[in-house]
């Protein structure tokens, strides 16, 4: 029997105990988002990952259940478009009966989320989705998605996760200053009083290709005000100690909305996170430049006694607060490309 007791989790160099596994099921994406990945990686050498490079079921099960004796409870599958990898629900059937395991959460551009989809999901265990949608206006989105990919179909991806019952839907809007930044108040109409909550993220210095500057980061605190500016918002408390997102209501009872300020706030304080590639690297921060290769230790015979040992030594030694260092250190540090890490 595992001892699945939060004291026997180990705590990094920081203090910080483990909670998340991101795990990213593949690096491929139907979409081409610009500030994730931009059509002009494909005109360079670029190589997505072979099928064998992936994990396979049975390693990410195995490494999951490992996990959970190290503090981990919650699960975010990702990518790419994790919806891209085949049979993803029986995956999702396999995690979720790990014991310890509370929550499977789900990120998506909802593209390829039809109800029937969503209620397989729903019924093999994922507990909450997050899907992206950048813009309301179709032009604006295309701009955002590289791939003429209309809105309406994101809509319905939304509706599709609601009426499964993974409700309430995230919404992602990443805001890049001068491109979608006028479709902040068009999402904050849309899905007032929806329930589901739009959560603007501030564009991040992930990735080399992505042609980031700061003069495109457009602060959390602009957004809060633009929004609060038509409709009055108060502060909320956050769900759970390390959530990232700060939460807002509208005070006229018209729900919530959130930012996520990595660029302007950030928050390694807080952090319980690592992150896996769907090649099996382990990544203790997002901006770590290397990942530690458990691929190779998952298929080198060794046992789970050893391998558990190696993966609690991980988070014993970790000490990364990269965001909050990252003017000072981090300006010419090559950086891991979202699509790859997973977000
Ligand atoms: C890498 S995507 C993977 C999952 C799925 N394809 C999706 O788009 O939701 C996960 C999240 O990372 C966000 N993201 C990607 N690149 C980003 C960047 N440069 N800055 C901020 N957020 C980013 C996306 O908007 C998305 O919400
Ligand atoms: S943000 Fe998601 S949908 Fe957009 S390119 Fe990256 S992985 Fe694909």
């Amino acid at each position: 029997m595992v001892d699945t007791s939060p004291s026997a989790a180990p705590a990094d160099r920081l203090g910080r105990p483990l909670r998340d596994l991101r795990i990213s099921l593949t690096d491929k994406c139907n979409f081409r988002c610009t500030y994730c990945m931009p059509r002009e990686l494909f005109g360079s050498e670029h190589v997505f990952l072979p099928r064998t490079a992936l994990l396979s079921f049975e390693e990410l099960e195995r490494t999951v259940r490992l996990f959970v004796p190290l503090g981990v409870r919650k699960l975010r599958l990702t990518g790419g478009e994790p919806l891209l990898r085949r049979d993803i629900t029986t995956l999702v059937s396999r995690l979720a009966a790990i014991e310890g395991i509370e929550e499977i959460a789900l990120t998506s551009n909802g593209s390829l989320l039809t109800a029937d989809r969503a209620r397989a999901l729903a019924d093999a265990g994922v507990s909450r989705v997050t899907i992206s949608l950048d813009a309301l206006d179709d032009d604006v989105f295309s701009r955002m998605n590289d791939v003429q990919f209309p809105v309406e179909r994101v809509l319905e991806g939304i509706d599709n996760a609601a009426a499964a019952g993974l409700r309430p839907v995230k919404i992602n809007t990443v805001i890049r200053r001068g491109v979608n930044d006028d479709q902040i108040l068009p999402l904050a109409a849309h899905f007032r009083g929806s329930a589901h909550v739009v959560r603007f993220i501030e564009f991040m210095d992930v990735g080399a290709t992505n042609g980031w500057r700061l003069d495109e980061v457009l602060p959390s605190a602009s957004v809060i005000e633009r929004i609060h500016a038509e409709w009055p918002l108060e502060p909320l408390d956050r769900n759970y100690a390390g959530e990232v997102a700060q939460r807002w209501r509208y005070a006229d009872g018209g729900g919530e909305v959130g930012v996520i300020s990595s660029v302007t706030q950030p928050f390694c304080g807080g952090c319980t996170r690592l992150r896996l590639s769907a090649d099996g690297k382990l990544f203790t921060c997002l901006f770590g430049t290397a990942g530690h290769d458990l691929r190779s230790r998952l298929r080198s015979g060794l046992d789970d006694r050893a391998l558990a040992q190696w993966l609690g030594d991980l988070w014993r030694g970790r000490s990364d607060r990269y965001s909050e260092q990252r003017s000072e250190h981090t300006v010419d540090m090559p950086r891991v490309e979202m699509s790859y890490i997973g977000g």
